[in-house]
């Protein structure tokens, strides 16, 4: 067992996006401390519209296949360079997580509420990511596969009312990557102060 405890900034920064993993599960307990961390998150009008199918065996397999199908429209198999093709195989097994996490809200018509539920969304799916980081458990954010969202709702017998915010691998990490370095890490161009003293 790691005891390593991180404060909140070693955590911020020592999240990666892990896209290869250790085959072992991870613990139930575990997995609801991470949806502890997710449920925690502010929501706008304290809607708190998440909610999460925890994904192993053949419905991971089955989502794995969706996966693929999107990489094989977005990187045609034909003409893949071999940095695509290692891509591709990230995509096609989710980096061989046990686990995979789908978050699923309400889909919104109304642009307003829609904005304030998809943000609300990001919030929880971030302390996702944040706390799994803290728990050593490895994660990545992915949209990608969306581009076949209907398709993941039918996989989960879920109506089109519903909508995917976000899925993520979870699992113990096998890989280190190094960190992506950030744009303007001194924030001289990003942050504009007024009237904000030294
Ligand atoms: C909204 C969002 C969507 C993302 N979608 C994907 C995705 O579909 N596939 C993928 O491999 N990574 C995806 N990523 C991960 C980003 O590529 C990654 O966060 C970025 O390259 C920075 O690397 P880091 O997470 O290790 O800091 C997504 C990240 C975010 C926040």
């Amino acid at each position: 067992m790691c005891t390593d405890v991180m404060d909140i900034y070693q955590v911020v920064t020592r999240r990666r996006s892990i896209r290869k993993y250790k085959a072992d599960m991870v613990p139930k307990p575990l997995i609801l401390r991470v949806l502890a961390a997710a449920n925690w998150a502010p929501s706008g009008m304290n809607e708190q519209p998440w909610e999460f199918a925890v994904v192993a065996g053949e419905k991971l397999a089955a989502l794995q296949r969706v996966c693929k199908e999107v990489i094989d429209v977005r990187m045609p198999p034909e003409t893949r360079t071999e940095e695509q093709k290692e891509f591709a195989k990230w995509y096609g097994t989710l980096g061989g997580a046990p686990l995979a996490i789908v978050q699923i809200c309400n889909r919104e018509t109304d642009a307003g509420r829609r904005k304030m539920v998809l943000e609300s969304m990001a919030a929880s799916f971030q302390n996702l990511l944040l706390a799994a980081t803290a728990e050593h458990l490895g994660t990545c954010w992915m949209t990608g596969p969306l581009l076949k969202e209907q398709d993941i709702l039918a996989l989960f017998a879920l109506p089109a009312t519903k909508e995917i915010a976000a899925l993520t691998p979870l699992g113990y990490p096998d890989e280190s990557p190094r960190p992506v370095p950030r744009k303007d890490a001194e924030l001289a161009q990003k942050v504009l102060w007024f009237d904000v003293e030294e």
